[in-house]
């Protein structure tokens, strides 16, 4: 067998349009790119920022945003160019498939896999965590054996119920149909959007410029720079393990990286495309440029909300308000971060599903679970 054989973009095209393997075509440019930034908002931005900001790169974390929205958007052209040439589901694993060989389209869809299912299972943990916030603030409470941090291995024995609930529910959704999961992640990812321009907007008020200074804090050894949290750099060339400082803000852009991960998700849809050669490139350009300004807006108004060092590493958002003692404000964030990181987890099942439908169309997946129901 020859494991380096490709499958040629016209076979890949022609596969699209047997009628039993078919996906309808109905995406236009504005759904993708809703679709990308209901993706690539998540847990990135509502906690992996402040965390950020707090342990390694300070107010100047709003730098590594920006250096990592610049390798972003050199793999996000790479993922536009080749969409638009191969429209087929699938994503890198297709390319790979048209450029490498069967054995490392094999190998890319599994990684793939791992990607979206990991990313689901985390950002549905960090739901879990959010709801328990928004529970407390509304009086209620989540008991500890079925919330956020419960698990067999940690003090807290339990399971975390909350999060297998969500990707239960919105698997069930994703097997409803793609319309149907794209109206429902319209409605939240609205929601969300919304949530973070209030943060921007109402927190530009609650801002002390006193915050920013120093905007790089000189280079110090840290408890998370040492160890398996130290930066790979720093392994490699066996540093001291230092944060802040400008090692500091490219440690913080290998963290906040993961704020933008899902803009390749677009192209696991751009079958579903109608005019998959323009709209697949303006989906994934217009959802990274949309999330780069947001987070860089938000990054700054946080930190010139509160001190670095004072910014918690989970629900900083949230909390920054009620740092400001705004409780209704804090209460509103932590509802928009269930909302928001909800169409992560939604979005991120529809990209693995489109994958496992691509392989399994290629016979790397058993073929019947590529069978579309009319
Ligand atoms: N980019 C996604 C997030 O921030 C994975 O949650």
């Amino acid at each position: 067998m020859d494991l380096l054989r490709t499958k040629s973009i016209e076979q890949s095209i022609a596969d699209t349009d047997e009628p039993e393997f078919r996906l309808k075509k109905s995406l236009s440019a504005l759904d993708l790119t809703v679709f990308g930034v209901g993706v690539v908002i998540g847990a990135g931005i509502f906690t992996v920022a402040g965390r950020a900001a707090h342990t390694l790169a300070g107010p100047s974390v709003v730098l590594s945003f920006v250096l990592a929205a610049i390798c972003c958007a050199l793999a996000a052209m790479c993922y536009a160019e080749f969409a638009s040439t191969v429209p087929v589901s699938g994503s890198a694993y297709t390319f790979s498939y048209a450029s490498l060989g069967e054995f490392f389209a094999w190998v890319i869809g599994w990684d793939l896999i791992l990607e979206m299912f990991l990313g689901a299972s985390v950002v549905a943990q960090g739901w879990s965590a959010y709801l328990g916030v928004l529970a407390e603030r509304l009086g209620l409470t989540i008991p500890a054996a079925i919330g956020y941090g419960a698990s067999p291995f940690t003090a807290t024995k339990g399971i975390d119920l909350m999060a297998m609930l969500l990707v239960l529910v919105l698997g069930v959704l994703v097997l409803l149909g793609i319309k149907e999961s794209m109206r429902v992640n319209l409605a939240l990812v609205s929601l969300k959007l919304f949530i973070v321009i209030f943060v921007i907007v109402a927190g530009i008020g609650f801002v002390n410029t006193a915050n920013y200074t120093p905007f790089i804090p000189p280079a110090a050894p840290t408890e998370a720079s040492t160890g398996w949290k130290a930066s790979l750099i720093q392994t490699l060339f066996s540093a001291t393990p230092t944060a802040f400082g400008a090692g500091g803000i490219v440690t913080a852009a290998a963290l906040v990286f993961f704020a933008y991960i899902g803009f390749d998700v677009v192209a696991t849809t751009a079958e579903e495309a109608r005019n998959p050669k323009r709209d697949i490139p303006i989906g994934i350009i217009a959802s990274l440029t949309i999330c780069t300004i947001l987070y860089c807006a938000v990054a700054l108004v946080v930190t010139g909300m509160v001190p670095y060092d004072e910014l918690t590493s989970s629900a900083s958002l949230a909390n920054a308000f009620a740092y400001h003692n705004q409780p209704w404000m804090a209460t509103l964030i932590a509802a928009g971060a269930v909302a928001g990181l909800t169409t992560v987890v939604l979005t991120l099942l529809v990209g693995a599903t489109r994958l496992m439908f691509a392989m399994s169309r290629d016979h790397l997946l058993p073929a019947g679970w590529a069978r579309v129901d009319p």
